[in-house]
């Protein structure tokens, strides 16, 4: 196997340590590169250099971290295997920490990376953007096992790391080296040079805080870290701001801050300890294992294998310019693509380069982009209503109103005003994609003909708002060729999104799965339960929002045509409930109508309920709309937490495994994780199969058997869930 270390020496005696792993992006640590940094370290401990400088040999990576395959493979061991492998990481470093040796940082250093530098007697990072230094290891449902959680607070204080380790959140190299984790910023060239200079005795030029921000920090030092009643201090406010953030779901970073507390009064052997020992508990956790599997399902969505794109698309044609068209235009503009949104109305389009240009302005606001930055990607998107300026076209994404003839008529436009093969799009959330290809005939008269290319005819479905969701499903439709579907993928791949492959069935994955669940929070509203105590289970349950909350984020217009559509796909099961003829009849559309199921102010946020004649915000409880209240006759009907949660959430099992059953998607675990960035189902559950898998199938089977006879046929277990309930055999491997 090729080596991912090179050992040399520069004339000054110093010796240099370059990663590279051969064959890969970026560098990782797994087992084998550890071995080989304990065999460079044998090499310079023997031979008497005079310091180690450790870089990376590629270009704006110095590492992405552990490997997480192996992390993976070790999760299904005893934990004892994982507490080995974490003290077997901080015997290295601590063979760093005894040498003259320097992390010569540039580009992203995360995790194990991290760790290493650490380790290390000194940091130097480049002022390259590109550099940012992390430790992302909560995001996967553990801490920084290899002395990182010890290390940072020593290095950097406990607030400032205890920020770092709980959100996983990156710095740059400026930011870094204002929190003292790095000794200096220095420019790309000199990297080597400097870090040799500092190991020959040269005082790098460390950060020094303005007055006042030193003051800050001092006081922060002494007052609330530097003593017992200022550390216990720090742990409640530590403690009640994991708490907000996690709803006591996620155990890692409240084991990090016990790890970072020990580290705080000084014990620091007893610190490294309780760190392995954490790291092996969270390792083997079923809520890391979740985690990770989420972590891995985002380059499955991306991956087509030994399939090659039949198009290099360069330029994309969005037609509608309405809340999807424009989202989209941005979306593509942002990227790099030029850009032709078409639509049939100046208002319309008008409105829609509004919205870009507001969406683009917010990024500007937050300096994530420069004005000039914008200039330019702005003189990219062309406003049109006339179909001969998208000839140029690779991919045309259609996102006009959501009916049949009219997206047949728009796609023959296309094919009249594009002469050369071109990829034909829809954002249809519940048309058939095949469907689109056919020809449009009123009475004997050929209103559209047939598509000239139906295999390049493909679902691209996006999620409103399409700047904020990051999942995209590719719908393969009857007629779509796998070059399409490749090349589909790569261009939602370089949006940032993640493209999960669903077949051509009603509502596709997402919305066919999160509709029973919306269905059945209204039927049970109109049954008497009441809608916080409803909205409070799914809460509790770990949604980011309860149903009526997403109701009205979705707009009831959409979803209620959602329902529509899928009650004429399969029937009474999901036939709509009757809160939604109230909706129709009054008009409501939810949040972007000002009033729903909530009823919202001039600013489009929820009110709050009026208490002692003032409105309270402090308990949150929000303003009912009385035109839904007043519509529910039932008397009100209180059911437990559980009952409210297994009629919501087995409802989505139910649909989920018939949607596994009759193979709108394959792979059960791309289902789950289309519904964790679809619609906010708690990622550490890890998706409805995940959830029927740790309840156990067999269990999941009867729960739904029985709701079935009492509730509707919405429940009724398919043969699969049957088969697997049998024997208990779970849907994710
Ligand atoms: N809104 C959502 O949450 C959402 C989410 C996913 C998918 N979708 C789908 O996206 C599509 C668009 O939805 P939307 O919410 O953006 O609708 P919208 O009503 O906001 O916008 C539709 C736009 O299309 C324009 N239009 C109509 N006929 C046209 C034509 N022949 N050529 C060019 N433009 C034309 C209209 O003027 C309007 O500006 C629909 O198919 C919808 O089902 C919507």
């Amino acid at each position: 196997m090729s080596k991912a270390i090179t050992l040399s020496k520069l004339g000054s005696g110093i010796a240099v340590i370059t990663i590279d792993l051969p064959d890969s992006k970026m560098n990782l640590l797994s087992g084998s590169v550890m071995t080989e940094l304990n065999e460079a370290l044998d090499t310079i401990e023997r031979d008497g250099s005079k310091g180690v400088i450790i870089v990376s040999g590629k270009e704006g990576n110095f590492g992405a971290g552990a490997n997480v395959e192996e992390i993976q493979a070790l999760q299904s061991q005893p934990a004892i295997k994982i507490y080995e492998a974490a003290k077997d990481g901080k015997r290295l470093f601590a063979r760093l920490e005894k040498l003259n040796s320097i992390a010569a940082i540039n580009g992203t250093c995360l995790g194990g990376f991290t760790e290493l530098a650490l380790g290390c007697k000194y940091r130097i990072a480049t002022s390259d953007p590109k550099t940012e230094i992390g430790v992302p290891e909560v995001l996967l449902g553990f801490l920084p096992g290899w002395g990182g959680t010890v290390r940072l607070p020593l290095l950097i204080g406990g607030q400032a790391a205890f920020k770092m380790i709980s959100t996983g959140k990156a710095e740059s190299g400026y930011k870094a080296w204002r929190l003292g984790l790095v000794d200096e910023i220095v420019a790309k060239h000199e990297l080597v040079e400097r870090a040799a200079e500092i190991l020959s005795g040269s005082r790098p030029k460390r950060y020094q805080p303005r007055f006042k921000e030193g003051l800050v920090r001092k006081l922060t030092a002494v007052g609330l870290e530097g003593n017992s009643f200022g550390r216990s201090l720090f742990r409640k406010m530590a403690s009640q701001a994991v708490y907000a953030a996690t709803k006591g779901k996620y155990p890692a970073p409240v084991e990090a801050l016990k790890v970072v507390m020990l580290a705080l009064t000084g014990d620091r052997e007893k610190a490294f300890e309780a760190e392995s020992q954490a790291f092996a508990k969270l390792a083997t956790s079923q809520v890391s294992k979740n985690l990770v599997s989420i972590f891995f399902g985002q380059s499955v969505s991306k991956k087509m294998e030994g399939v090659a794109p039949n198009i290099d698309v360069k330029t994309i044609g969005v037609l509608g310019a309405g809340v999807m068209g424009a989202g989209i235009a941005q979306a593509a503009a942002y990227k790099g693509y030029t850009v032709v949104l078409k639509d049939i109305d100046q208002g319309a389009l008008d409105k829609g380069m509004e919205t870009i240009r507001g969406l683009f302005q917010a990024l500007v606001d937050r300096k994530k982009l420069s004005q000039t930055e914008m200039d330019v990607i702005m003189s990219a998107v062309k406003p049109t209503l006339d179909y001969a300026d998208l000839a140029d076209c690779d991919l045309v994404i259609e996102a006009v109103v959501e009916k049949m003839n009219v997206k047949k008529m728009v796609r023959a436009e296309c094919e009249k005003a594009i002469s050369k093969p071109f990829i034909f799009a829809t954002n249809t959330s519940s048309l058939s994609v095949g469907g689109m290809t056919e020809e449009l005939r009123k009475g004997e008269e050929l209103v559209a003909p047939a598509s000239r290319h139906p295999e390049m005819t493909v679902g691209i479905h996006f999620f409103n708002p399409v700047h904020k969701m990051q999942l995209v499903e590719v719908v393969r439709g009857s007629t779509t060729s796998d070059e399409t579907l490749a090349a589909a993928k790569a261009f939602v791949a370089k949006l940032g999104k993640f493209p999960v492959l669903t077949n051509d069935a009603p509502g596709f994955v997402v919305n066919r799965i999160l509709t029973p669940y919306m269905r059945e929070a209204m039927v049970l509203a109109e049954a008497g339960v009441p809608i916080p105590d409803i909205e409070k289970a799914a809460l509790n349950f770990g949604m980011l929002m309860g149903p009526f909350t997403l109701l009205d984020e979705v707009g009831l217009d959409i979803a209620g045509h959602v329902i529509e559509t899928l009650h004429g796909a399969f029937g009474d099961r999901l036939s709509p409930p009757p809160i939604l003829s109230v909706v129709k009849e009054k008009k409501l559309l939810g949040r972007k109508g000002g009033k729903g199921i909530y009823l919202y102010d001039e600013k489009n946020d929820r009110r709050f309920v009026m208490e002692g004649g003032r409105f309270s915000k402090k308990k949150k409880r929000y303003l009912l709309n009385p035109e839904i209240t007043d519509a529910i006759k039932a008397p009100v009907n209180r059911k437990t937490e559980g009952e409210i949660q297994d009629r919501l959430f087995l409802a989505m099992v139910a649909e989920a495994a018939l949607a596994v059953q009759e193979n709108v998607i394959e792979d059960p675990a791309q289902l789950d994780f289309a519904m964790i960035y679809g619609t906010g189902f708690p990622p550490f559950i890890g998706g409805p199969l995940a959830y029927a898998d740790a309840m156990g199938t067999s269990l999941a089977y009867q729960k739904l058997l029985y709701l079935s006879k009492v509730h509707g046929d919405n429940y009724k277990p398919c043969d699969l869930l049957k088969k697997k309930g049998a024997t208990g055999e779970p849907f994710r491997k």
